[in-house]
């Protein structure tokens, strides 16, 4: 991209390329300044391959290209979203009462409380046994039907924040279209007293509808067929009221969201209706008042003390300028085991794009590739190549100082938080012992990122994940693509009604695809019984 402040990186970027993170640190021994807080979260940053040079010449670009009049747009309730013509609102789920923003003649604030009082409502009667199933069962088994935005979230957050949610009770999440998703989530279930929550957002979404489709035939089948048993037992999410009518569950039933929230920034909207319910409505409270903390950190700090812009740019550093593919995102906590899939929608489906929000195509590379498991698992699996390997990848390690409550066994979580500070160690430093013969060289200079909070908590989660949704809008806007739209997987989406119908039609007439697609769709029809 041909700017001042572009060229100033590449020529800058040739220099840094051949030094080293131990030579860093022995030009600039006060190195541990290099760190920010915001919400709770304290990112150390200083093992990269950066030096304040290279933080002065990112910022200069993030500044050239406008983030923080964009950041002001976004607040304001603007169609940044351009080619969907949207406003992207998710910080306003976080809002606290009382506040307003008011946009299009509506105070959006006004409605996301409405709903999240609809919301509290519905999960008190439920956690509380006064809202029962059609037998009059009380309800003891929530599963929800969504996919992408509509399961990703409210899966990772559960799994997160199981230490704070009823233990009396089993929440489980489908998506996969793949009939075994469902028949083992519902394996073992007793229908009456199971309620399904169908989360999509255009409720038109192949897997979520055939899932929602088969979850009511196997309630009816348990419960004697009476349709009266789904308006008990199933409830929706969505902003599209004709279809969850069609589908049968009553309207009052339903919490609705708006075109502002796009589906992997929704875990905040009604789509964590099921995590309300597992950790109750005050610590959703909690985990929306950590993500507006973040939010409002985001909006005002300054640029070199912001910790998304800071993740922000040296994303932007490793991909652009140092050649890196991918990201590693690495937590050491266990209940954060989905968080790297949760990251991998939020910042592939956000910044995976070849062209700008103008339409012409970008001139550098775009979009990290987002990967990992958690600590210390992952040392023991493909940490060898971060080592040793010759790819170039940053990683972020996420810890706490404290394990959540119930979760402190012995000294194990000392244990934890040594690996993770052992790793970025040796990671940056490598082994320094000439008499090692090359194959026990760790050649360290490897990049990372640790971010470290008090406790895992509802309030710290929200702080995260707004963190990385406010990193991906830096990136996003460092490259002029719009970050909210996801265009790119429309077409899979419509091949795959028309291959389905193909296959289920009888004859070979009227294949026109391909030699090779063809070919997979007379195999697949032609398979034995
Ligand atoms: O496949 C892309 C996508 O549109 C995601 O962005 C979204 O989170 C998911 O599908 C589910 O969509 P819906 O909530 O409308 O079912």
């Amino acid at each position: 991209m041909a700017d001042a402040a572009w060229d100033a990186l590449v020529a800058h970027a040739a220099v840094m390329r051949g030094r080293t993170v131990r030579e860093l640190f022995a030009a600039e021994p006060d190195r541990d300044r290099m760190h920010v807080e915001a919400a709770g979260w304290y990112l150390d940053y200083a093992k990269h391959r950066v030096n304040a040079d290279t933080l002065r010449l990112l910022l200069d670009l993030v500044r050239a290209r406008g983030l923080q009049a964009r950041i002001e747009a976004m607040f304001r309730g603007e169609h940044i979203n351009v080619t969907e013509d949207r406003a992207v609102l998710h910080v306003a789920l976080r809002m606290p009462a009382g506040a307003s923003l008011v946009v299009d003649g509506v105070d959006v604030v006004a409605e996301v409380h409405r709903v999240l009082g609809q919301m509290s409502d519905f999960a008190s009667s439920i956690r509380d046994g006064r809202r029962v199933g059609y037998t009059g069962r009380v309800i003891r088994n929530v599963v929800n039907i969504g996919i992408g935005g509509s399961d990703l979230g409210p899966s990772m957050a559960y799994d997160a924040l199981r230490a704070y949610s009823r233990r009396d009770m089993q929440f489980r999440f489908v998506s996969n279209v793949d009939g075994a998703d469902l028949l083992e989530v519902v394996h073992g279930l007793d229908a009456a007293e199971t309620l399904f929550i169908v989360s999509s957002k255009t409720f038109t979404t192949l897997e979520t509808l055939t899932n929602a489709r088969a979850a009511r035939a196997w309630l009816l089948a348990a419960l004697g067929g009476d349709e009266a048993a789904v308006k008990r037992h199933f409830v929706a999410v969505s902003t599209n009221a004709e279809k969850v009518a069609e589908f049968g569950i009553d309207t009052a039933d339903m919490f609705g969201f708006w075109d502002w929230v796009g589906g992997r920034y929704s875990l905040w909207s009604a789509i964590g209706l099921s995590l309300m319910l597992a950790i109750g409505p005050d610590n959703f409270r909690a985990l929306l008042a950590g993500a507006h903390a973040m939010d409002e950190h985001f909006r005002t700090a300054p640029l070199d003390a912001n910790l998304p812009v800071i993740m922000g740019v040296l994303g932007c550093w490793y991909r652009d300028f140092l050649d890196a593919q991918t990201q590693a995102v690495v937590p050491y906590a266990q209940v954060l085991v989905k968080l790297p899939s949760y990251l991998q929608q939020l910042e592939m489906e956000s910044n995976g794009k070849s062209v700008r929000a103008d339409g012409s195509p970008v001139d550098a590379p775009t979009g990290e590739i987002v990967w990992g498991t958690v600590g210390t698992n992952g040392q023991h699996a493909y940490f060898q190549l971060l080592h040793q390997g010759t790819a170039l990848v940053p990683i972020d390690l996420i810890g706490f100082d404290h394990p959540q409550p119930g979760h402190a066994l012995g000294n194990q979580q000392d244990l934890l938080v040594a690996n993770l500070i052992a790793q970025a160690e040796a990671l940056a430093f490598g082994t320094d012992d000439p008499a090692l013969p090359p194959y026990r060289v760790m050649p360290g200079n490897r990049p990372s990122s640790a971010l470290m909070s008090s406790q895992l908590t509802p309030f710290a989660l929200g702080a995260l994940i707004a963190a990385y949704e406010h990193k991906v809008m830096t990136l996003g806007t460092i490259w002029g693509i719009d970050s909210f739209d996801q265009w790119g997987v429309e077409l899979g989406k419509v091949l795959a009604q028309r291959v389905a119908s193909e296959i289920a039609a009888p004859g070979d007439a009227g294949l026109a695809h391909d030699a090779s697609t063809n070919a997979l769709i007379r195999r697949y029809r032609g398979r034995s019984s």
